[in-house]
């Protein structure tokens, strides 16, 4: 088992009021398990995947990552557990615009590499991505999808054992997201790294191995992979300008 999350729960104070944004969740996933979080606006996905990358604590609860106990963790060896585990990938890509593509890979890569090592993990991934032509191209330059490509090299030029990725492709149109979605499948699958995908899509969910369905921070439901359901996701993608929506 992966990550193993009990009885986890988020509440933000407003004044009097504590907002409970995330309320006792409770499930396991496994290693290289492809998991898609589905709910709708404000139901605690991205607080949900922020403990998980533990930029955010949880008010109770507890993350376990294998034998590490997340929740109970120094910051210094939060700093160590994010840098060493977890990559992020966001809607906006969040790139640094003065750096090319390389450069921006380049900066994650040496994070936990030596120079040399980097500028050929970064070469490696951005190359995987399909980038092998635009290295030197800033964020400006490139597309929607191009962008998010090197945000998922980005990602990966730590060897994260977890990516996630919230509404990565939120801001993208349907061929651009199909791309980015294949991609995020075979990295899933090559890197045999745990994917934690958000996504307010109910057709995007099918892609994953299991979806876990929020509302008003609870799990109301989880679902197993279904093929159909991945096919009849593809066919509207192809087909229909515009995603439907739940
Ligand atoms: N920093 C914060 N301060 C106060 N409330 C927050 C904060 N972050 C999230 N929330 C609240 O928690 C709930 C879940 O938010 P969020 O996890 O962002 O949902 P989602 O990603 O599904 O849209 C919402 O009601 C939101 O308003
Ligand atoms: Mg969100």
């Amino acid at each position: 088992m992966s990550l193993q999350i009990k009885e986890l729960s988020r509440s933000y104070k407003m004044g009097e009021l504590t907002v409970p944004a995330l309320q006792e969740i409770t499930i396991s996933i496994e290693e290289g398990q492809f998991i898609a979080v589905l709910g709708p606006s404000g139901s605690g996905k991205t607080t949900f995947l922020n403990l998980i990358g533990a930029i955010d604590s949880p008010t109770e609860g507890t993350i376990q990552f294998h034998d590490l106990e997340v929740s109970s963790l120094s910051e210094k060896e939060l700093t160590q557990y994010r840098r060493k585990n977890v990559g992020f990938i966001f809607q906006f890509y969040n790139l640094v615009g003065s750096l090319t593509a390389f450069e921006n890979v380049e900066l994650a890569a040496k994070l936990t590499n030596s120079s040399d090592e980097a500028r050929k993990i970064t070469k490696d991934l951005l190359e995987e991505v399909g980038l092998g032509d635009k290295f030197n191209k800033f964020p400006s330059q490139l597309s929607g999808g191009e962008q998010q490509r090197v945000a998922i090299a980005r990602a990966l030029a730590k060897k994260p054992k977890i990516l996630l990725a919230d509404e990565p492709t939120g801001n993208l149109d349907s061929e651009a997201t199909g791309k980015i979605l294949k991609l995020l499948k075979k990295i899933n699958k090559d890197h045999n790294v745990t994917m934690i995908l958000i996504t307010h899509n109910v057709g995007i969910s099918y892609l994953a191995d299991k979806v876990i369905y929020l509302r008003d921070g609870k799990i109301f439901g989880t679902s197993a992979y279904d093929r159909a359901k991945e096919e009849e996701f593809w066919d509207t993608l192809t087909t229909a300008p515009a995603i439907e929506k739940i």
